[in-house]
């Protein structure tokens, strides 16, 4: 018999496609596409994942269209993992539409390769970020298109509780992707010995209460009269301890921390950016698909961010998501100082 911890492998690890393989087993009338689709998109986050760790040695930091060592032209960081994406995805033939936040428009797909889902990603969220090694990641929120003939821009128009699919990718002091497929949201840890990303976190719950708070607070006197009590509230309770304060400025790292610890985390409506700053289909939804499958809430501050009917695929939205009843705070506040427009 083995000795008991001889062996650190485990020999029956359940992969982020062996999940999604098991999940599928509970549609019949499902086709494999899914599991197609993730698998560009798992390909694309670990290419991205080994130029984010290499990016200084390869001088992939820095203003695109320098030249390398070799003389080649290099790619900065967002522009690879833009790449990356949309060729892993075109390749897949599981889709028919892409929306970037690198791209103004949607892109199209040869309708030789087409198939019946709609992707829309940040390839690289929180750019200021990407130079000094703090945490960064990339965000996806997956739709069925359904309308029939050519897709078209329009198609990407879906609120996101018509979304299929969320996940995003973290590139912290490890590599994990959080994913739902609408049925609860799990972790998986990059494994670079195997190229595999493993479950690691069953079942991720945001407890109904934290003590963290987290925003830009250097745009205080931009904030609403909402946002600038509920910060007020946190840092002087009438009673107990205030909150910590904590913000990284990258989203997936900021709600990552948030699903795990519990807690707010805000990008509100200021006078400056009067509906928020971060972009609903890649940005907001998918975050808050993965916030309400977790327990947790996801509000623009007087509704459900997954309720919102986009009329255009950069449109932006403040954000509050995080422990339930930290979101109802807000939303109180926002019902007692209604936002002016
Ligand atoms: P980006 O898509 O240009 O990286 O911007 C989005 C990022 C988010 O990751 C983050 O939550 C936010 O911008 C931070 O913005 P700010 O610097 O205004 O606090
Ligand atoms: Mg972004």
């Amino acid at each position: 018999m083995a000795e008991q911890g001889s062996n650190p492998i485990d020999t029956d690890c359940v992969t982020l496609t062996r999940y999604v393989l098991q999940e599928q087993r509970k549609h019949p009338e499902a086709t494999g596409d899914l599991t197609q689709l993730l698998n560009a998109i798992l390909t694309a986050v670990k290419a991205v994942s080994s130029a984010v760790r290499k990016a200084g040695i390869h001088h992939l930091y820095g203003i695109a269209g320098s030249t390398n060592v070799t003389g080649d032209q290099v790619k900065k960081l967002d522009v690879l993992a833009n790449d990356l994406f949309i060729n892993m995805l075109r390749s897949s033939y599981t889709t028919c539409l892409m929306v970037s936040e690198e791209n103004d428009h949607a892109v199209e797909i040869d309708t030789e390769m087409q198939g019946k889902y709609i992707v829309c990603f940040d390839p690289l969220d929180g750019s200021s970020n990407i130079d000094c090694l703090v945490s960064i990641g990339s965000i996806f929120g997956v739709y069925r298109k359904v309308t029939d003939g050519e897709a078209k821009e329009s198609d990407a128009l879906q609120p996101g509780t018509k979304l299929v699919v969320a996940g995003y990718a973290l590139y912290g002091s490890a590599t994990m992707v959080v994913l739902t497929v609408g049925n609860g949201v799990q972790g998986f840890t990059y494994d670079p010995a195997i190229g595999e990303f493993l479950l690691t976190e069953h079942n991720i719950q945001c407890k109904p209460r934290g003590k963290i708070y987290s925003l830009n607070e250097g745009y205080e006197q931009y904030w609403d009269q909402a946002t600038r009590e509920y910060v007020k509230s946190k840092k002087f309770p009438a009673s107990g301890k205030p909150y910590s304060a904590r913000y990284i400025g990258s989203m997936v790292a900021d709600v990552h921390r948030t699903l795990v610890y519990g807690g707010i985390f805000l990008y509100p409506a200021t006078t400056e950016a009067p509906t928020g700053k971060l972009r609903l289909l890649y940005e907001g939804n998918p975050m808050a698909f993965i916030m309400e499958q977790a327990g947790g809430k996801a509000s623009d501050g007087t509704k459900r961010v997954l309720d919102i009917q986009p009329t255009n695929i950069h449109e932006r939205s403040p954000i509050f998501m995080g422990s339930k009843e930290d979101v109802e705070d807000v939303e109180a506040l926002y019902r007692k100082y209604p936002r002016t427009k």
